[in-house]
């Protein structure tokens, strides 16, 4: 009984419809786990696994399936080619008659699995011509020993056994256990850890305008695909492509999408939204509904005794030389809002944020300023969300990508964080 109450537990966590990885697999992976945490018997090691989140994770790492390579099957590789081609041109119009943070292709790969997908796009989009900044791939995948081997970027044959594909000489370097992608390539990916099934992806509607998802969709049962593919529509453009793998397509709704005939893509065009009927997913995952979580959690935070001297610590002292940049200055109500954190005013100062964010709820200039007021009360994670927003909504705001970089490190998470200062570096270059 307690296998099945675990296998319960999988399911509510990562949709995982068993008999598509083999019941026998999923047993076996149980009793190793059950044996590596020394648990007498399935009821003491379903007690635990209920209760750990870290050996929830154990056990998740041994049931996913990583197996990726790069350019598996070319075709979707090939039409994202040509659509960022046409893309491309109007990011350079928007550049041109712009403002401060145009806005580039946005690209979402999950599950990126151990990162040959993400690459891949990446490597692609580069042999068509754009630039790093040009375009944006957020990779994001449950596994964190395949994210560890995305960060490593060593791969060994099996990851080049697509024919026909002549990149390896012109993209990677031999090293001693593999050959490893080189680094401007990597720099163009951010990955992340998250779980399509119980985690919100990206911070708002209607964000990216290309989604890999190819793979996943077979491991759930057809409620979790439902549920998985409305997130995925959400998240999607309208007119962005959605790409799911070859034994995938039939899942995908008709009414919301349509199919783009191109043998062996298997991709689909989102609708223009007038028939999209929400699900209660994507209601709670609606900008509006996303304000107001964080407007309940700065009220909470205000509510709080804030000792001054938390004002004074190494995120503020970074962000004082970028106070004085003329971006801020010029614009009334930010340079206002800078004034108020500078003179320790921080309640002030969050409300204007809000009432900013109010008229514009995509300001992530508003965004930006939150996080610099929660990393000054010392909450760092909900300060390191809240530049993500900020980052999302533009990828070449240098500011929230140094203050991120900094609250990174100090999680000790050093690989974020000099992935973020490269981005930042880039970003102040392409600012200057
Ligand atoms: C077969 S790989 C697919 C990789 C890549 N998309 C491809 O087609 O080559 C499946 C990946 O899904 C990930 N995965 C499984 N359940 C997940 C979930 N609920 N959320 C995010 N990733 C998940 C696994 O960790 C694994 O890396």
């Amino acid at each position: 009984m307690a296998f099945v109450h675990i296998k319960n537990l999988l399911h509510k966590v990562i949709g995982l419809h068993v008999d598509t990885v083999g019941e026998s697999s999923v047993d076996r992976a149980i009793s190793h786990r059950m044996h590596a945490t020394t648990c007498g018997n399935a009821s003491e090691y379903y007690k635990l696994v209920k209760k750990d989140k870290l050996e929830l994770d154990e056990l998740i790492e041994e049931i996913v399936v990583p197996e990726t390579w790069f350019f598996r099957n070319i075709t979707p590789f090939e039409m994202l080619r040509d659509n960022a081609l046409k893309s491309h041109v109007n990011f350079e119009k928007s550049k041109k008659y712009n403002n401060q943070y145009p806005s580039p292709l946005r690209i979402l790969s999950i599950p990126c699995s151990s990162g040959e997908e993400p690459y891949s796009i990446a490597m692609m989009l580069s042999e068509a011509g754009l630039k790093g900044d040009d375009f944006l791939i957020d990779a994001i995948d449950i596994s964190k020993q395949a994210l560890k081997k995305s960060q490593r970027a060593i791969y060994g044959k099996h990851s080049f056994r697509e024919k026909g594909m002549d990149f390896q000489n012109k993209y990677f370097n031999p090293v001693k256990t593999g050959f490893q992608l080189v680094q401007n390539i990597r720099d163009c990916v951010s990955f992340q850890r998250g779980n399509i099934v119980t985690d919100s992806i990206s911070p708002m509607d209607e964000y990216y305008d290309i989604i890999f998802c190819r793979n996943l969709l077979i491991y759930f049962d057809r409620e979790t695909q439902q549920k998985v593919l409305n997130k995925l529509s959400t998240m999607l453009k309208c007119g962005g492509l959605l790409f799911v793998g070859h034994a995938e397509s039939g899942q995908i709704d008709k009414d919301n999408f349509s199919k783009i005939r191109v043998a062996k893509a298997f991709s689909f065009r989102k609708k223009i939204a007038r028939n999209f009927v929400k699900s209660s997913a994507q209601l709670s995952e609606h900008p509006v509904n996303k304000l107001k979580d964080i407007y309940d959690q700065l009220v909470e935070v205000t509510k709080k005794d804030i000792e001054l001297s938390k004002k004074i610590n190494d995120p503020k002292n970074r962000l004082m030389e970028n106070y004085n940049n003329n971006e801020t200055k010029n614009d009334n109500v930010f340079y206002k809002i800078n004034s108020l954190i500078d003179g320790n005013n921080l309640v002030e100062a969050s409300q204007l944020c809000k009432k900013s964010l109010k008229k514009q709820p995509e300001n992530s200039e508003a965004y930006y300023y939150l996080g610099v007021i929660s990393a000054l009360h010392g909450n760092n994670d909900e300060a390191e969300e809240l530049l993500r927003k900020a980052i999302y909504l533009s990828p070449g705001h240098h500011k929230a990508l140094e203050l991120s970089a900094v609250l990174a490190e100090k999680r000790g998470d050093n690989d974020s964080a000099k992935s973020l200062r490269r981005r930042e570096q880039k970003a102040r270059n392409r600012n200057s």
